[in-house]
């Protein structure tokens, strides 16, 4: 069989069988026969699988995450997930795909090092996965770590490259608001939680048009308000959930008394009270240097420099393989999907992709393992 076909067969299975966070034991037993049927058996750390390939003092990590998103699959294929509920819709299921495809071709390959290959779960739900593996060891030896990531906002079979800060820090908060309840009619009587949220919620935004450094990225949304019984009563207590993104950890450090003193002030002045939940996410994804020129190199090889697309904005979403940049240099890169056939984004329970990216896939993790050990 060839490697397309391979690839495609792998993917779909493992988009079938898709799960979630650390519940992944369907997709670690394909993960497992697989890599055991090509003699790189894997084993289990700390909800992960790793594998590997080669000997001697150099290493390169090569990443993929496991799960998928909590969300009904809307595709009407003959490989749409089994599982109800559950939905391959951020092309974790190809990341694993490629970088199994990278393993079968590293085989081929006379390795002067080590290839460690890292199945990661819980990518999607903070506090993640990659910090459980990273305090396990996976990381020891290291030398240099590289991941990919499907997309579909790049045209078709690019592969997008971001110097330095390329994923936002991603905090969530949750600010519980009380007030004193009573009539709708007597407002006098009461303090209304709902008109403080109110305030609050507007009052965020302010942080980011005046607080905030014109020239530094923040994003707060309030993206859950809940709170309140009866449309004529007044409610005595809100909960907003949001989520606060940045790419500066200056910034990032501020936010919460930003956000508190925005919050208890707005309150006060209402008579209402209020408690702020603050929950460091993600940090920053930060691509190194020497990773970013390696990166380069292997795509020159794999697509071709026209192809290569060099980004200039980072993104705002949050990617835990930011943990591991922090103490390994690498990179993170994206591969291009973009596609009038596959119009839907990434976390759309429609998302898919043309499978003809996965062998692209699996060549660039090998030519990443081959620089950096030809370097070493
Ligand atoms: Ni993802």
């Amino acid at each position: 069989m060839n490697l397309k076909t391979t690839l495609i067969e792998t993917r779909r299975k493992l988009h079938a069988a898709a799960e979630t966070g650390f519940e992944l034991d369907n997709t670690k037993k394909l993960l497992r026969q697989l890599l055991s049927d090509i003699s790189i058996p894997p084993h289990e750390q700390a909800g992960g699988l790793i594998a590997e390939l080669g000997r001697g003092k150099s290493c390169v990590l090569l990443r993929s995450d496991m799960d998928a998103l909590p969300l009904q699959d809307g595709k009407s294929v003959s490989y749409r997930s089994l599982q109800e509920g559950f939905c391959h819709a951020c092309g974790h299921d190809a990341h694993m795909a490629m970088l199994y495809g990278g393993a079968l071709l590293l085989k081929e390959v006379h390795l002067a090092g080590k290839v460690r290959f890292m199945f990661q779960p819980a990518e999607e739900c903070p506090p993640g996965g990659a910090l459980g593996m990273i305090e396990a060891g996976v990381l020891e030896g290291v030398d240099m770590a590289f991941a990919l990531h499907l997309a579909p906002w790049l045209p078709y079979g690019t592969i997008g490259i971001k110097e330095g800060a390329t994923m936002a820090a991603t905090d969530n908060f949750k600010i519980i608001i009380r007030g004193r309840s009573g009539h709708g009619a007597m407002p006098h009587e009461c303090v209304d939680a709902v008109l403080s949220a109110s305030h609050v919620v507007t009052g965020l935004q302010a942080l980011v048009s005046r607080m905030a450094d014109p020239l530094e990225p923040l994003v707060i949304t309030v993206g859950k308000i809940s709170g309140g019984t009866a449309a004529n009563v007044i409610a005595d207590s809100v909960v907003l959930e949001g989520t606060a993104r940045t790419l500066s950890s200056e910034m990032r450090s501020k936010l919460p008394n930003w956000i508190e003193n925005v919050a208890k002030n707005i309150c006060a002045a209402f008579g209402a009270e209020c408690e702020l939940d603050y929950m460091f996410g993600y940090p920053v994804l930060r691509n190194t240097n020497g990773g970013i020129e390696i990166a380069v190199e292997a795509a020159k090889k794999v697509v071709g420099e026209e192809k290569i697309v060099r980004l200039d904005r980072p993104l705002m979403g949050g990617e835990d393989f930011a943990y591991v940049l922090e103490r390994v240099p690498g990179a993170f890169i994206f591969l291009g999907t973009g596609d009038e056939q596959y119009p839907y984004p990434l976390h759309h329970p429609c998302f898919d992709f043309d499978e003809k990216i996965l062998p692209v896939g699996a060549e660039l993790f090998r030519e990443l393992a081959k620089i950096v050990l030809r370097d070493a």
